[in-house]
């Protein structure tokens, strides 16, 4: 049964590629398609971030340990779609030409945070596994801390980028700061995490 519910969630989890495979496929990526294809997949990163920061809050609110069965994959989707995203910007906008790219990463200050946020999903998601669990101890607790600094540095990567905060970075930021509030309460009431 938990297997049978990991492999929905595992599917469902798949529908950013269903979309753009079927808007690709019709021709209905729009004038800009490389945007378009950045732009979702940039979109799903941060909504991945904030659904793996949500599995303690459900967790705690029902009582029930189910939701934290799924934290892993959800972060392991976040570095997923965090990658085909940066991805599609090096190869589609700048067709792997670093020099311009490491300028943009350089000048352009949301870049440089959504990059840095890319770099920091590296380490969670080499030490993701059960063998890293065990090997880290009390220190995986603390590197897996680094999702926080992530999100924040997602939300602020969205508002820079969009230069004005109404309405969608907006939305995402209330929902960061009802997570991270959410976890405040719990770090004082419980060690766990
Ligand atoms: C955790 C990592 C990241 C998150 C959560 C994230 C999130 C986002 C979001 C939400 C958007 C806007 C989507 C929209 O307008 O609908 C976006 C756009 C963009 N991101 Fe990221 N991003 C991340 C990493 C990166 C990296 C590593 C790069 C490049 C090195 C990058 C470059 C861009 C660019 C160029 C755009 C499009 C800007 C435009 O429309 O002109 N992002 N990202």
């Amino acid at each position: 049964m938990k297997n049978y519910f990991k492999s929905i969630v595992f599917f469902i989890s798949l529908w950013p590629i269903y979309i753009i495979t079927y808007q690709l496929f019709y021709n209905e990526l729009g004038p800009e398609p490389v945007d378009r294809i950045i732009n979702h997949f940039g979109e799903w990163t941060l909504i991945f971030i904030l659904l793996t920061l949500s599995m303690t809050p459900l967790r705690k609110i029902t009582k029930s340990l189910e939701w934290i069965k799924f934290r892993r994959m959800l972060g392991l989707f976040a570095f997923f779609y965090a990658s085909i995203h940066m991805l599609s910007y090096v190869g589609l906008d700048y067709r792997f030409d670093f020099e311009p790219l490491i300028n943009d990463v350089l000048k352009k200050k949301f870049v440089f945070i959504g990059f840095s946020a890319w770099l920091l999903l590296i380490p969670l998601a080499i030490t993701s596994s059960d063998k890293m669990v065990r090997l880290l101890k009390q220190n995986w607790k603390k590197l897996h801390r680094l999702i926080y600094v992530i999100s924040i540095f997602g939300v602020l990567h969205f508002i820079w980028l969009s230069k004005t905060i109404f309405f969608k970075p907006l939305i995402f930021l209330i929902i960061l700061i009802i997570l991270l509030l959410f976890r405040i309460n719990f770090n004082k009431s419980s060690s766990k995490i």
